[in-house]
């Protein structure tokens, strides 16, 4: 278990599960929850035994926004001088893949939590939306960015500008989300997936990740050289000769992130 007061962190075979946990604010992320998310991350990126990193909250929410009572009261200067949310920045950037488990409220920065990570897997009950602009703001964990790459301008556009919600149906339906599943079954199933991709080579999936991040980065041609370089470079592995050789021998493979 953790030294986490806001967030619970587990080690479940290869994946590191961290557990959104202020039940009675729906898990708003205040500063120390972004703080102890954060270094929990920091901590699995470093364990070599750690192959993914799974998101998730409660039932009830996945996460309802931005902790409005702790942001109420700040200036202009105070969020500028600390860069309020450039800490998430770190959760984006981390190379291990990483998955959220959404049931219930994913609003505002729970929202932009769920797209900070490479698959959002949501519950039958998950709601999604960038509410911000009903509080007298926009978003600002780059919602604005993500969801507009994610689902398109036009839904970007209804959800950013009128605040309202969008059901898991239509989350999927948008592409936001690649599944939904029942909401009893969300932790199995987020736990299978995770386990699945922690199995795989972690420095191949590292690749994979950063390889499909790029395209949101350049040009189609550059990303598809980067790609082919990438590529190429997984001829310099073990875990490629494992793979390959397993195939051919008609056996599963045993990668040994090398
Ligand atoms: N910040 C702080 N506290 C929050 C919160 C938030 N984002 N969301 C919920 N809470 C608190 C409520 O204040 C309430 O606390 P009290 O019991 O002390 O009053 C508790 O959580 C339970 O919430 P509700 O009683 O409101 O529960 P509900 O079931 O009636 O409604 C809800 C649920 C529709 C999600 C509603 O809580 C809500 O609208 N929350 C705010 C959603 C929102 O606006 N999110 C965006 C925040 S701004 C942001 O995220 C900026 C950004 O881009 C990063």
């Amino acid at each position: 278990m953790s030294h986490f007061e806001t967030i619970l962190l587990e080690r479940k075979g290869r994946v590191g599960v961290i557990t959104l946990n202020r039940p009675k604010a729906l898990n708003a992320l205040n500063a120390q929850l972004m703080g102890e998310v954060v270094a929990a991350v920091v901590d699995l990126e470093r364990e070599p035994e750690i192959g993914a990193i799974l998101i998730t909250g409660s039932e009830r929410a996945f996460a309802a926004g931005a902790d409005i009572k702790e942001m109420a009261p700040k200036s202009y200067m105070d969020m500028y001088l600390d860069d309020w949310f450039a800490a998430w920045d770190r959760l984006a950037s981390a190379r291990k893949p990483t998955i959220a488990a959404v049931a219930g409220y994913a609003l505002g920065g729970g929202c932009e939590l769920a797209m900070l990570c490479d698959i959002i897997l949501a519950a039958d009950n998950a709601k999604f939306g960038q509410p911000e602009i009903k509080l007298g703001v926009i978003p600002g964990i780059g919602g604005s960015q993500r969801l507009t790459r994610a689902v398109g301008k036009a839904k970007a556009m209804d959800l950013c500008l009128t605040g309202r919600n969008m059901d898991a149906e239509e989350a999927e339906r948008a592409g936001l989300v690649s599944r939904i599943v029942p909401a009893a079954d969300l932790l199995t199933e987020a736990m299978a997936t995770a386990t699945t991709i922690a199995e795989m080579s972690l420095p191949i999936a590292m690749m994979a990740k950063e390889s499909v991040n790029r395209s949101f980065e350049t040009t189609l041609a550059e990303g598809v050289r980067f790609e082919r370089r990438v590529f190429h470079s997984t001829f310099a592995t073990a875990d490629q000769k494992e793979g390959m050789a397993a195939f051919v021998d008609k056996r599963a493979p045993k990668f040994t992130n090398s």
